[in-house]
């Protein structure tokens, strides 16, 4: 039975909307977030429950062993996912040494501050597959190959729960998911970036030509998969998650414009897209697989046009 769950990065974009959804909705279990409140995490995002009496928090850095090994001893969850991670690849780029430090460090240090009777979810990336080649979908087979600091960093991280796995018989899965849209994300962040300027009425910046293609699923959908995972003890596994639902960035923006437009009548004329430089050594597309997950009953169920409209009224009010 699941009793205790321990959320790492529980203040940030999809751990908040993970606690969001999960504390009220399982009462019975008791969770305890640990986030260092990085600039990405804010105890705000989790105002709807930070008063539950199933939820607990402390502020501390998965790079320090000491008390991340104290933590976990003491609350002895059944489940630890792990979201905690430096996350922005523009970051990655110009000083990759904190994505080494939390990403790999502190994933070495939730691995030696377990033991193999605890379930650990380890949040990662499409991109650690690199980019499309042939046209080629990632699949749970597909082959590592990291091409930025950040993804680099992941991929590691990756590495080091499947060989605590396979050498300490450790009952971990990894998932590698596609990029997640929704409210609470940092607005440094591509989709909050466009809400932004569009609604400062400012131009919109493009890396390059805009041409890069990502898939994209609204973040509750992906939540429900690591239930789904979660719930049906999934352990020892790892799934690719994604929507089918893919756009080039400049698609992308211009869909979110004609939303502005036509679901909100906001005048969008003062937006124009600015093509600016490229992003260093920007991967052109990421196009994912996930038949293994649906063939054991999970679905996608983003509804595109609905949750990004539900994402802008989000920052909408936010502003
Ligand atoms: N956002 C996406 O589209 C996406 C897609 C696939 C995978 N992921 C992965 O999902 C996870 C969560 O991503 P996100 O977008 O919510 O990230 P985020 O940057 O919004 O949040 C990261 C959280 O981790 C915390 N954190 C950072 N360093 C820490 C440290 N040293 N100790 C403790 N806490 C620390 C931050 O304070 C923040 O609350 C990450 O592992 C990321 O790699 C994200």
């Amino acid at each position: 039975m699941i009793r205790k769950i321990l959320i790492t990065g529980g203040c940030g974009f999809i751990g908040s909307n993970f606690l969001n959804i999960m504390v009220p909705k399982h009462k019975n279990i008791k969770f305890h977030n640990i986030d260092k409140l990085t600039y990405a995490g804010k105890i705000k995002n989790l105002n709807k429950i930070r008063n539950s009496n199933n939820y607990s928090f402390s502020k501390l850095d998965i790079c320090n062993f000491k008390k991340v090994n104290k933590v976990i001893k003491k609350f002895k969850p059944n489940i630890i996912v792990h979201f905690a991670a430096e996350s922005h690849v523009d970051n990655s780029i110009i000083s990759p040494g904190e994505f080494i430090k939390t990403n790999i460090d502190g994933t070495y240090n939730i691995l030696r501050s377990m033991n193999k009777k605890i379930f650990l979810i380890h949040i990662s990336t499409d991109e650690v597959f690199g980019h499309v080649i042939k046209n080629k979908s990632f699949n749970e087979k597909t082959k590592y190959n990291p091409r930025s600091p950040y993804s680099a960093s992941k991929a590691s991280a990756d590495h080091l729960v499947s060989a605590w796995n396979n050498t300490y018989d450790f009952k971990s899965t990894i998932i590698n998911c596609c990029n997640n849209f929704g409210p609470y994300q940092d607005r440094e962040k591509f989709v909050p970036v466009i809400i932004k300027r569009i609604l400062q009425k400012k131009n919109i910046p493009i890396y390059g030509d805009g041409k890069q293609k990502r898939e994209w699923i609204f973040v509750n959908d992906f939540i429900s998969s690591l239930e789904f995972i979660i719930f049906k003890n999934l352990i020892k596994e790892n799934f690719i998650i994604g929507s089918g639902i893919r756009f080039e960035n400049k698609a992308l923006t211009k869909k979110i414009i004609s939303l502005f437009e036509k679901n909100l009548k906001f005048n969008c004329k003062k937006s124009k897209l600015i093509r600016v430089k490229d992003r260093l050594g920007h991967d052109r597309e990421y196009k994912v697989d996930c038949s293994k997950i649906k063939k054991l009953g999970w679905k996608s169920k983003t509804n595109f046009d609905k949750d990004l409209l539900e994402t802008i009224n989000f920052y909408k009010k936010k502003n």
